[in-house]
């Protein structure tokens, strides 16, 4: 350790004199009952977000006491602390709206409070992206430990789990093929342990990117939550925090945040057919390092990486089957000529000493060889025209390719409002051929960007038995969704980008072989609507103005613009 002020020392309070700062804040831990002999030691802060709104999280306290058991093993003194905590269906308008929030509380508490070093305890989809963001921009070492995902239930010869399931029997319930009493019984049944979402949604996308950054084991990215390994990862995350005090690894040190470690969690997202809220998540997490995640790149890195990993949405596995099928260091074994192998761990180890030498155990059910894949292409792909002159994303590997290639006319609807009051009007003037467009759902519109992109199939079409239809938006949609959905169109509607100007009944043309969103319509009209165009009112106080003021769009991670690091 450096002769700097570690353990309580640190970050003493400003009152003019040092030592009076530091006797005082003694004095009052020694209130809670420690001894002097503990106060003495360096400190390792505990980020907890356990909150009776945030079920993914439920398992937090008893993770926050194997963590305890860990820093104390190794000589250090534990201090939990409370932050922000998300949960996706809890917050209004939407979880997204607050992840920079989080990050923002996280990052303060990181660097105000006096610690050495960090265990940050995370899981639901935006709090893992959150946490990252805090430790790479207050650059202490921290490591990620995440709840884990739930157990799939077995239920009358099938598996459920949140929130693939869910959605495919909504979609059900409004065709009519599902009862009203059967929609009822099943809401008990899809999400029956603790943890986070049992398929391959962004919870779980965001722990396999973190551990691939190296922020955690690669165990920890699947585990489930309530298996017994996930507390001994809990306590060795202490343990590995207690050793970052002894040899420091940060976040802005060179081999960690780099371009090809970047490159490597954006080919493990491609190879897990992972969620498109990682594009956002991470564009966001390389802007807080100075790095920039290009969507020409990751198309590019789609053409080369195959999906390799059989879970649902895209596939038929959940997540307790990616870890007995040998998880992440599997997955990464047999993408390891496309990796760089050079990026190393918070413990200074290398990804090809993390992998190891290709000895483990697979299930070829789940994880493919590299020359057996789900798909020779990566499941995402970026797309491009006047539609979206700064981008957009589509999930191929969960789309319909039929539908990949489509010239139609478009219904619009002009925010989410318009949308729950229209979409199931009988005398809606909509055919399976059209394409269905949701504008002001963007980062800076009111509603957040919320996971609204996959906009139900109107109730007469689902009746009559239309399963998928082109649709798209400038939010995103849920990790656990499918269909032939386009997304995080950029720039968005709400800063008058070429969707704010789209009209039912104009044509838009989508081509996934040419990567290519274009609006058909003349240049002298589009001009005439730009002209009459006019911004919806500014909020005019708290975390909304703020957001409203500051915040980037889909492909700069949908950030505070404030908050990102200089290149
Ligand atoms: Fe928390 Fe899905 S709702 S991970």
């Amino acid at each position: 350790m450096s002769d700097k002020p570690h353990g309580l020392a640190r970050n003493t309070s400003n009152y003019g004199d040092r030592d009076f700062a530091l006797y005082l804040r003694r004095s009052f831990a020694k209130s809670m009952g420690y001894s002097q002999r503990m106060l003495d030691k360096p400190v390792v802060g505990i980020a907890d977000t356990a909150s009776d709104y945030n079920n993914c999280h439920r398992t937090v306290p008893e993770l926050i006491e194997a963590v305890r058991r860990g820093v104390l093993s190794e000589g250090a003194l534990p201090l939990g602390f409370p932050t922000v905590s998300l949960c996706e269906p809890s917050l209004s308008p939407c979880s997204m709206h607050y992840r920079n929030l989080m990050a923002l509380d996280t990052e303060a508490m990181l660097s105000a409070q006096p610690m050495d070093a960090a265990v940050l305890v995370g899981g639901c989809d935006k709090t893992v992206p959150a946490q990252l963001m805090a430790a790479i921009s207050a650059d202490i070492p921290a490591v990620m430990l995440v709840t884990g995902p739930m157990l799939a239930q077995a239920f009358e010869g099938e598996r459920l789990s949140a929130c693939t399931d869910c959605r495919r029997y909504w979609a059900r319930y409004r065709a009519g093929e599902v009862t009203e009493a059967r929609i009822g019984e099943l809401e008990g049944k899809l999400a029956t342990t603790a943890g986070t979402c049992g398929v391959m949604g962004t919870a779980s996308t965001m722990a396999c990117i973190a551990a691939t950054l190296g922020f955690m084991p690669l165990a920890g990215a699947s585990a489930p939550a309530v298996h017994a390994d996930r507390l001994r990862i809990a306590e060795e995350a202490g343990a590995q925090a207690v050793r970052l005090i002894k040899n420091p690894i940060l976040p802005s040190q060179s081999q960690m945040m780099t371009q090809g470690n970047l490159d490597n969690a954006v080919r493990v997202l491609l190879a897990l057919g992972g969620s498109t809220n990682a594009v956002v998540h991470m564009a966001a997490i390389a802007g807080r390092a100075g790095l920039s995640l290009d969507l020409k790149r990751l198309d590019a890195l789609s053409e080369e990486t195959p999906v390799l990993v059989d879970l649902k949405p895209t596939g038929e596995g959940y997540m307790e089957d990616f870890h007995a099928a040998g998880g992440m260091r599997a997955l990464l074994w047999e993408l390891r000529d496309l990796l760089d192998l050079t990026t190393i761990d918070l413990d200074g180890v290398s990804l090809a000493d993390r992998i190891g030498d290709g000895s483990h155990f697979v299930d070829r059910r789940i994880i493919r060889a590299f020359s057996e894949p789900v798909s020779p292409v990566g499941g995402l792909v970026a797309l491009f025209g006047s539609l979206a002159p700064e981008g957009a994303i589509l999930k191929r590997s969960a789309a319909t390719p039929a539908l990949f290639e489509t010239e139609a006319r478009c219904m619009v609807f002009d925010g989410l409002e318009d949308l729950a009051n229209r979409i199931d009007d009988p005398a809606l003037d909509v055919t399976a051929q059209d394409i269905l467009v949701l504008k002001y759902a963007g980062p800076r519109s009111p509603s957040g960007m919320p996971e609204a992109g996959y906009l139900p199939i109107p109730k007469k079409l689902a009746r009559a038995g239309v399963k998928d239809m082109v649709r798209m938006s400038d939010c995103r949609m849920s990790g656990t969704a499918f269909g032939t959905i386009v997304l995080h169109i950029a720039p968005e509607a709400a800063v008058g980008g070429p969707l704010a100007l789209v009209q039912t009944g104009d044509r838009i043309r989508l081509s996934v072989k040419d990567r290519k969103l274009d609006l058909l319509v003349a240049e002298d009209e589009m001009a005439r609507r730009r002209a009459a165009w006019q911004p919806a009112p500014a909020p005019k106080r708290g975390w909304d103005k703020l957001v409203y003021d500051q915040v980037t769009q889909a492909p700069l991670g949908a950030d505070l613009a404030f908050l990102r690091a200089a290149p």
